[in-house]
């Protein structure tokens, strides 16, 4: 297999909960993701991400991991791991799995035995808050303080012991050797904190908003970096890859995480915060590759995922979130597709509070359950789905869009397809206020975010609506061959 695959590959991430449904007790689970791998062969992807399946107490969606080296029961088992593993690869599509080592759950070993080296345990807190809202300190019984930068029960993890940077080496090493293709790393830029733990100066319920724009003296520290030249030769040992997801202030910074002594790739979430507007999109194009040419690496594309609206929802029409698909899946680099987002699904806004467990809810009253809700693959799917699944989707089943040439779920599919045939880099040209349009050899790209149709050059090769007399309409995008 080519050693180059990520550079421009698609992605495919698996909310493994919500996914699909093996055993009918209405969680999603490995088995169940493993009966879906010939769909999403069908559909094109070259790999997946699994989000995690780790044995977990599920108070962060598994990002709350109790046992690193092992499969939470309602998901499955190792050997069902094994099974998922072999089938994809046997299918062409290549395994990345989430790591989380800012923080443990509460109920590891490691936490429940008062390993309190392994943590971050003071006498007194200091004004730090968490990103899921309130104080990053919770006080146990004997007075100390415990230092979690997401929820009470995610402790972080203290990663100036080297035992525990000794651990998450040889954890590395336990998924490599049952074959992923590389890690997604959690919270990449948390695990090392200013010295001496210093104030971030602001406790007014707004570091986080800070985040991705100023210095916090919990994320993005220069020490953080020597983790990622000790995970390096582990990854090359097995040829895996490491994708960082990282929200630090410039593309600068998050160049430093990217490069041939650290990790491969970070998200770009630039692109998924943008408007829908073609200036917005312009700008976060332009930044995103110099950025790239700067780390030597093409960047990553991603509109939607668990933390986040579902872009049809965010750009408020299923014709706007197409465009924005098509205009992604035209940039070099690769892109992260959201399990669903092929089907074409809104964000649920109107689950009752009473069901929503997103731990930042109680706290701050935003959830992102509504992006988790299980996949409706036929009317009957799911018996008893963990989060009810709207009626609405009901229309949109993955079998109903699969016997349709016209559905979202087949536009996926022709735009993944044909993916394969853009190369080279990307060139932009001449356009009307609002259309984007640029060029990557002998193909051409239209976005029309104006309101008024525009004209096109080319073959139409695939569009994300119709065509009015051969114009582009609004809210439209399209490529062509010369
Ligand atoms: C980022 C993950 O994507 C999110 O779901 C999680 O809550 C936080 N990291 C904490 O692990």
């Amino acid at each position: 297999m080519n050693d180059d695959w990520w550079r421009n590959a698609v992605v495919y991430q698996v909310y493994p909960r919500s996914f699909a449904d093996g055993n009918g007790d209405g969680v999603g689970d490995l088995p169940g993701a493993r009966e879906r791998l010939p769909y999403l062969a069908w559909l094109g992807v070259d790999a997946i991400w699994l989000s995690p399946f780790y044995t977990s107490p599920l108070h962060d969606g598994g990002y709350d991991v109790a046992d690193y080296r092992d499969v939470d029961p309602r998901f499955g088992t190792l050997h069902d791991f094994d099974l998922l593993v072999r089938d994809a690869h046997e299918l062409g599509i290549r395994v990345i799995v989430d790591i989380v080592p800012n923080h443990s759950s509460n109920e590891h070993p490691w936490f429940k035995e008062g390993r309190r080296d392994w943590y971050i345990f003071r006498d007194r807190p200091n004004d730090w808050e968490s990103v899921f809202g309130g104080p990053a300190w919770t006080q146990v019984e004997d007075g100390q303080w415990y230092l979690h930068l997401f929820d009470p029960t995610q402790p972080d993890l203290n990663w100036e012991n080297p035992a525990v940077r000794a651990e998450f080496r040889d954890i590395l090493r336990f998924w490599l050797d049952r074959g992923v293709d590389g890690f997604r790393i959690d919270v990449a830029h948390g695990m090392i904190k200013a010295d001496g733990l210093p104030d971030a100066g602001t406790n007014d319920g707004r570091q986080i908003e800070m985040l991705g724009r100023g210095r916090l003296p919990y994320f993005d520290q220069d020490g953080v970096h020597q983790i990622y030249r000790e995970w390096r030769p582990i990854l090359d040992e097995y040829g895996a890859i490491g994708v960082a997801e990282a929200w630090v202030e410039s593309p600068q910074r998050l160049a430093r995480y990217i490069g041939p002594d650290e990790l491969h790739q970070a998200f770009n979430f630039d692109f998924l915060l943008a408007d829908f507007d073609a200036k917005s999109f312009r700008a976060v194009i332009d930044k995103s590759l110099a950025e790239a040419d700067l780390v030597g690496a093409p960047t990553t594309w991603v509109l939607s995922n668990h933390d986040k609206h579902r872009h049809v929802t965010r750009y408020g029409s299923l014709a706007r979130a197409k465009a924005a698909t098509l205009l992604m899946l035209a940039l070099p680099g690769s892109a992260y597709l959201y399990n669903g987002e092929e089907l074409g699904l809104d964000e649920v806004l109107d689950l009752p509070d009473e069901l929503r467990e997103d731990p930042a809810f109680k706290r701050t009253g935003e959830s992102r359950d509504g992006c988790r809700v299980p996949i409706p693959w036929t009317e009957d799917a799911w018996t008893r789905p963990w989060l009810p699944i709207p009626a609405r989707w009901m229309a949109i089943t993955a079998d109903k869009q699969e016997a349709d040439p016209d559905s979202t779920l087949n536009f996926y599919r022709e735009a993944l397809r044909l993916r394969h045939e853009l190369s080279g880099l990307l060139v932009w040209c001449e356009a009307p206020d609002g259309v984007l349009h640029f060029r990557r050899g002998r193909h051409h790209v239209f976005v029309n975010i104006s309101e008024q149709d525009t004209p096109i050059t080319g073959k139409v090769l695939l569009a994300s609506g119709p065509l009015n007399a051969g114009a582009l309409p609004p809210d439209t995008a399209l490529w062509s061959a010369e």
